[in-house]
Protein backbone atom coordinates (compact mmCIF):
# COMPACT_ATOMS: atom_id res chain seq x y z
CA UNK A 1 0.00 0.00 0.00
CA UNK A 2 0.85 3.65 -1.27
CA UNK A 3 1.10 5.13 2.30
CA UNK A 4 3.04 8.76 1.03
CA UNK A 5 1.70 11.97 -0.23
CA UNK A 6 2.36 15.30 -1.94
CA UNK A 7 -0.08 18.10 -2.28
CA UNK A 8 1.40 20.56 -4.54
CA UNK A 9 0.68 23.88 -4.07
CA UNK A 10 2.76 25.90 -6.39
CA UNK A 11 2.34 28.29 -8.79
CA UNK A 12 2.10 32.11 -8.78
CA UNK A 13 -1.64 32.07 -9.70
CA UNK A 14 -1.12 34.51 -12.05
CA UNK A 15 -4.82 33.85 -13.80
CA UNK A 16 -6.50 34.62 -10.63
CA UNK A 17 -4.77 38.41 -10.35
CA UNK A 18 -5.64 40.27 -8.20
CA UNK A 19 -7.26 37.97 -5.83
CA UNK A 20 -3.36 36.15 -5.37
CA UNK A 21 -1.77 39.49 -5.01
CA UNK A 22 -1.70 38.82 -1.16
CA UNK A 23 -3.52 35.19 -0.29
CA UNK A 24 -1.78 32.25 -2.03
CA UNK A 25 -3.87 30.82 -4.44
CA UNK A 26 -4.40 27.49 -2.08
CA UNK A 27 -5.90 29.69 0.38
CA UNK A 28 -8.41 31.62 -1.51
CA UNK A 29 -11.71 30.44 -0.01
CA UNK A 30 -14.14 28.13 -1.38
CA UNK A 31 -17.33 28.49 0.07
CA UNK A 32 -16.59 28.55 3.85
CA UNK A 33 -13.20 27.35 3.54
CA UNK A 34 -9.67 27.66 2.47
CA UNK A 35 -9.26 25.99 -0.93
CA UNK A 36 -6.49 23.16 0.54
CA UNK A 37 -8.51 21.59 2.45
CA UNK A 38 -10.51 20.17 -0.12
CA UNK A 39 -6.96 17.71 -1.48
CA UNK A 40 -5.91 17.94 1.71
CA UNK A 41 -9.03 15.54 2.81
CA UNK A 42 -9.42 13.94 -0.32
CA UNK A 43 -5.65 12.55 1.40
CA UNK A 44 -6.78 12.00 4.08
CA UNK A 45 -10.09 9.80 3.24
CA UNK A 46 -8.02 8.13 0.90
CA UNK A 47 -6.12 6.89 4.24
CA UNK A 48 -2.80 8.92 4.16
CA UNK A 49 -1.26 10.44 6.69
CA UNK A 50 2.49 11.36 5.75
CA UNK A 51 1.68 14.31 3.86
CA UNK A 52 4.49 16.63 1.65
CA UNK A 53 3.22 20.33 0.64
CA UNK A 54 5.20 21.59 -1.90
CA UNK A 55 4.96 25.04 -2.54
CA UNK A 56 6.65 28.50 -3.52
CA UNK A 57 9.31 30.36 -0.88
CA UNK A 58 6.47 33.39 -0.69
CA UNK A 59 3.76 31.19 0.29
CA UNK A 60 5.13 28.78 2.62
CA UNK A 61 4.89 30.27 5.70
CA UNK A 62 1.38 30.74 5.37
CA UNK A 63 0.26 27.56 4.12
CA UNK A 64 2.46 26.20 7.25
CA UNK A 65 0.51 28.61 9.64
CA UNK A 66 -2.85 27.36 8.50
CA UNK A 67 -1.95 24.25 8.90
CA UNK A 68 1.17 23.50 10.88
CA UNK A 69 2.45 19.80 11.31
CA UNK A 70 -0.62 18.30 11.01
CA UNK A 71 -0.55 16.37 14.80
CA UNK A 72 -3.81 18.10 15.39
CA UNK A 73 -5.32 16.07 12.59
CA UNK A 74 -3.60 13.05 13.37
CA UNK A 75 -1.58 13.42 10.53
CA UNK A 76 2.23 14.51 9.45
CA UNK A 77 2.21 17.63 7.63
CA UNK A 78 6.06 18.56 5.89
CA UNK A 79 6.72 21.08 3.64
CA UNK A 80 9.34 21.95 0.79
CA UNK A 81 9.35 24.92 -1.44
CA UNK A 82 9.39 24.80 -5.21
CA UNK A 83 11.18 27.73 -6.11
CA UNK A 84 10.04 28.52 -9.47
CA UNK A 85 6.98 26.48 -10.99
CA UNK A 86 8.98 24.39 -13.68
CA UNK A 87 6.53 21.12 -13.13
CA UNK A 88 4.11 19.13 -11.76
CA UNK A 89 7.12 15.92 -11.83
CA UNK A 90 9.51 18.20 -10.56
CA UNK A 91 7.79 17.98 -7.26
CA UNK A 92 9.07 14.09 -6.55
CA UNK A 93 12.31 15.21 -7.40
CA UNK A 94 12.11 17.78 -4.77
CA UNK A 95 10.13 15.01 -2.87
CA UNK A 96 12.56 12.13 -3.11
CA UNK A 97 13.71 12.46 0.44
CA UNK A 98 10.52 12.11 1.99
CA UNK A 99 9.48 9.62 -0.93
CA UNK A 100 12.24 7.18 0.05
CA UNK A 101 12.02 3.40 -1.37
CA UNK A 102 8.13 4.22 -1.30
CA UNK A 103 5.49 5.20 -3.63
CA UNK A 104 3.90 8.18 -3.42
CA UNK A 105 0.37 9.92 -4.73
CA UNK A 106 0.02 13.40 -5.82
CA UNK A 107 -2.58 15.98 -6.00
CA UNK A 108 -2.91 19.47 -7.01
CA UNK A 109 -3.67 21.87 -4.56
CA UNK A 110 -6.41 23.40 -6.82
CA UNK A 111 -8.18 20.35 -7.83
CA UNK A 112 -11.30 19.37 -6.08
CA UNK A 113 -13.45 16.01 -6.17
CA UNK A 114 -16.87 14.98 -4.25
CA UNK A 115 -18.31 11.90 -4.17
CA UNK A 116 -17.04 8.20 -3.48
CA UNK A 117 -13.42 8.08 -3.00
CA UNK A 118 -13.23 4.24 -3.40
CA UNK A 119 -11.49 5.02 -7.26
CA UNK A 120 -8.80 6.22 -5.49
CA UNK A 121 -8.67 3.48 -2.13
CA UNK A 122 -8.42 0.97 -5.16
CA UNK A 123 -5.92 2.94 -6.79
CA UNK A 124 -3.77 2.91 -3.75
CA UNK A 125 -4.03 -0.53 -3.41
CA UNK A 126 -2.08 -1.14 -6.62
CA UNK A 127 1.26 -2.32 -6.05
CA UNK A 128 3.08 -2.03 -9.51
CA UNK A 129 2.90 0.82 -11.79
CA UNK A 130 1.02 4.39 -11.87
CA UNK A 131 -2.84 4.67 -11.87
CA UNK A 132 -4.15 8.44 -13.10
CA UNK A 133 -7.99 8.68 -14.01
CA UNK A 134 -10.29 9.88 -16.59
CA UNK A 135 -13.17 12.17 -15.97
CA UNK A 136 -15.24 13.77 -19.19
CA UNK A 137 -15.33 17.56 -19.05
CA UNK A 138 -16.82 19.57 -21.75
CA UNK A 139 -13.41 21.45 -22.68
CA UNK A 140 -10.47 18.89 -22.88
CA UNK A 141 -8.04 21.00 -24.56
CA UNK A 142 -7.26 22.26 -21.36
CA UNK A 143 -5.82 19.37 -19.31
CA UNK A 144 -4.08 16.48 -20.25
CA UNK A 145 -6.45 14.37 -22.29
CA UNK A 146 -6.34 10.32 -22.24
CA UNK A 147 -7.51 8.42 -25.14
CA UNK A 148 -9.01 5.33 -25.29
CA UNK A 149 -9.17 2.03 -27.65
CA UNK A 150 -12.45 0.28 -28.27
CA UNK A 151 -11.47 -2.00 -25.19
CA UNK A 152 -11.41 0.67 -22.78
CA UNK A 153 -7.48 0.84 -23.24
CA UNK A 154 -5.62 3.83 -22.82
CA UNK A 155 -3.25 4.37 -25.50
CA UNK A 156 -2.60 7.89 -25.97
CA UNK A 157 -2.21 10.69 -23.94
CA UNK A 158 -1.57 14.14 -24.75
CA UNK A 159 -1.06 17.53 -22.70
CA UNK A 160 -3.34 20.06 -23.32
CA UNK A 161 -3.67 19.10 -27.05
CA UNK A 162 -5.10 21.56 -29.81
CA UNK A 163 -7.05 18.80 -31.00
CA UNK A 164 -8.20 16.12 -28.23
CA UNK A 165 -8.62 12.90 -29.17
CA UNK A 166 -11.41 12.52 -26.44
CA UNK A 167 -13.43 13.92 -24.39
CA UNK A 168 -11.76 12.31 -21.19
CA UNK A 169 -9.11 14.59 -19.03
CA UNK A 170 -7.07 13.66 -16.75
CA UNK A 171 -7.54 15.01 -13.07
CA UNK A 172 -4.22 15.62 -10.86
CA UNK A 173 -4.79 13.19 -8.78
CA UNK A 174 -1.99 10.61 -9.44
CA UNK A 175 -0.28 7.51 -8.19
CA UNK A 176 3.02 5.83 -8.60
CA UNK A 177 4.70 3.19 -7.67
CA UNK A 178 8.79 3.39 -5.98
CA UNK A 179 10.10 3.94 -9.84
CA UNK A 180 8.52 7.32 -9.82
CA UNK A 181 11.84 9.45 -8.52
CA UNK A 182 13.88 7.61 -10.51
CA UNK A 183 11.81 7.98 -14.20
CA UNK A 184 11.15 11.97 -12.96
CA UNK A 185 15.73 12.15 -13.50
CA UNK A 186 15.46 10.64 -17.18
CA UNK A 187 12.57 14.15 -17.81
CA UNK A 188 13.41 16.64 -20.22
CA UNK A 189 11.49 20.07 -19.85
CA UNK A 190 8.78 20.95 -22.16
CA UNK A 191 8.74 23.42 -24.84
CA UNK A 192 7.03 25.73 -21.77
CA UNK A 193 10.13 25.03 -19.34
CA UNK A 194 8.15 22.34 -17.14
CA UNK A 195 8.84 18.60 -16.18
CA UNK A 196 5.56 17.70 -17.47
CA UNK A 197 3.35 14.88 -15.08
CA UNK A 198 2.04 14.05 -18.71
CA UNK A 199 5.39 13.22 -19.63
CA UNK A 200 5.94 11.22 -16.71
CA UNK A 201 2.74 9.02 -17.45
CA UNK A 202 3.82 8.56 -21.11
CA UNK A 203 6.59 6.37 -19.26
CA UNK A 204 4.59 3.91 -17.23
CA UNK A 205 2.42 3.72 -20.34
CA UNK A 206 5.36 2.86 -22.85
CA UNK A 207 5.91 0.11 -20.14
CA UNK A 208 2.48 -0.95 -20.28
CA UNK A 209 2.33 -0.41 -16.26
CA UNK A 210 0.13 2.94 -16.64
CA UNK A 211 -3.61 1.94 -15.20
CA UNK A 212 -6.44 4.53 -16.47
CA UNK A 213 -9.80 4.47 -14.30
CA UNK A 214 -12.56 6.50 -15.00
CA UNK A 215 -14.60 8.36 -13.01
CA UNK A 216 -17.85 8.07 -12.88
CA UNK A 217 -20.51 10.81 -13.81
CA UNK A 218 -21.92 10.90 -10.06
CA UNK A 219 -17.89 12.04 -8.94
CA UNK A 220 -17.83 15.83 -9.64
CA UNK A 221 -13.91 17.26 -10.39
CA UNK A 222 -14.06 20.68 -10.12
CA UNK A 223 -10.95 22.88 -11.06
CA UNK A 224 -10.27 26.43 -9.65
CA UNK A 225 -8.06 28.07 -12.20
CA UNK A 226 -10.38 31.11 -12.97
CA UNK A 227 -12.58 33.38 -11.66
CA UNK A 228 -15.15 31.62 -12.95
CA UNK A 229 -14.57 28.35 -12.17
CA UNK A 230 -13.16 29.76 -8.24
CA UNK A 231 -17.18 31.09 -7.94
CA UNK A 232 -18.95 27.44 -9.86
CA UNK A 233 -16.71 25.88 -7.29
CA UNK A 234 -18.07 27.65 -4.21
CA UNK A 235 -21.38 27.75 -5.30
CA UNK A 236 -21.09 23.74 -5.90
CA UNK A 237 -20.24 23.05 -2.32
CA UNK A 238 -22.51 25.72 -0.77
CA UNK A 239 -25.40 24.35 -2.49
CA UNK A 240 -24.70 20.51 -1.04
CA UNK A 241 -23.65 21.88 1.92
CA UNK A 242 -27.17 23.91 2.92
CA UNK A 243 -28.98 21.14 1.32
CA UNK A 244 -27.56 18.13 3.99
CA UNK A 245 -26.33 20.55 6.82
CA UNK A 246 -22.92 18.51 6.16
CA UNK A 247 -19.77 20.10 5.43
CA UNK A 248 -17.73 19.20 2.60
CA UNK A 249 -13.97 18.69 3.63
CA UNK A 250 -13.64 19.74 7.16
CA UNK A 251 -10.18 18.54 8.01
CA UNK A 252 -11.31 18.22 11.58
CA UNK A 253 -14.53 16.15 11.12
CA UNK A 254 -12.48 13.92 8.45
CA UNK A 255 -9.64 13.32 11.10
CA UNK A 256 -12.32 12.24 13.61
CA UNK A 257 -14.10 9.84 10.77
CA UNK A 258 -10.92 8.44 9.57
CA UNK A 259 -10.30 7.87 13.19
CA UNK A 260 -6.91 9.92 12.99
CA UNK A 261 -8.41 11.41 16.22
CA UNK A 262 -10.71 10.71 19.08
CA UNK A 263 -13.74 12.58 20.29
CA UNK A 264 -11.61 13.76 23.32
CA UNK A 265 -9.25 15.07 20.77
CA UNK A 266 -11.83 16.62 18.51
CA UNK A 267 -13.31 18.36 21.70
CA UNK A 268 -10.16 19.89 22.98
CA UNK A 269 -9.48 21.61 19.67
CA UNK A 270 -13.31 23.22 19.43
CA UNK A 271 -12.42 24.29 22.72
CA UNK A 272 -9.65 26.74 21.01
CA UNK A 273 -12.12 27.24 17.87
CA UNK A 274 -13.55 30.97 17.67
CA UNK A 275 -17.18 30.90 18.74
CA UNK A 276 -19.20 31.14 15.07
CA UNK A 277 -20.55 28.35 12.58
CA UNK A 278 -17.66 26.25 12.02
CA UNK A 279 -17.29 25.58 15.44
CA UNK A 280 -21.37 24.98 15.81
CA UNK A 281 -20.76 22.73 13.61
CA UNK A 282 -18.10 21.05 15.01
CA UNK A 283 -19.46 20.36 18.41
CA UNK A 284 -22.60 18.52 16.90
CA UNK A 285 -20.46 16.53 15.06
CA UNK A 286 -18.38 15.60 18.05
CA UNK A 287 -21.87 15.03 19.96
CA UNK A 288 -22.97 12.91 17.77
CA UNK A 289 -19.90 10.73 18.32
CA UNK A 290 -17.57 9.26 15.17
CA UNK A 291 -19.50 6.30 14.68
CA UNK A 292 -22.61 7.26 13.78
CA UNK A 293 -21.83 7.91 10.01
CA UNK A 294 -19.37 6.92 7.58
CA UNK A 295 -15.95 8.76 6.33
CA UNK A 296 -17.83 8.49 2.87
CA UNK A 297 -19.38 10.81 1.32
CA UNK A 298 -17.74 13.80 3.38
CA UNK A 299 -15.66 14.23 0.26
C1 LIG B 1 -2.15 20.24 -14.93
C2 LIG B 1 -1.64 19.06 -15.75
C3 LIG B 1 -2.77 18.50 -16.61
C4 LIG B 1 -3.96 18.15 -15.73
C5 LIG B 1 -4.39 19.37 -14.89
C6 LIG B 1 -5.46 18.99 -13.87
O1 LIG B 1 -2.46 21.31 -15.75
O2 LIG B 1 -0.53 19.48 -16.53
O3 LIG B 1 -2.33 17.35 -17.30
O4 LIG B 1 -5.04 17.70 -16.54
O5 LIG B 1 -3.28 19.89 -14.16
O6 LIG B 1 -5.89 20.09 -13.15
P1 LIG B 1 -2.13 22.84 -15.31
O7 LIG B 1 -2.49 22.96 -13.87
O8 LIG B 1 -0.67 23.01 -15.55
O9 LIG B 1 -2.97 23.68 -16.21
Amino acid sequence: MNKKAILLAGGAGTRLFPLTKIVCKQLLPIYDKPMICYPLATLMLGGLREILIITTPKDLPMLRDYLGDGSRLGIRIEYAEQPKPEGIAQAFLIAAKFIGDSGASLILGDNIFYGKLDFYRDALAIERGACIFGYQVRDPQRYGVVEFDADGKAISLEEKPKHPKSHFAVPGLYVYDERVVDLCRTLRPSARGELEITDLNLLYLKEKQLHVKLLSRGMAWLDTGTQTSLLEAGNYIATIEHRQGLKIACLEEVALRMRFISQSDLAAIIDRLPKGEYRNYLRMVCDEGSSTAAPEPVG
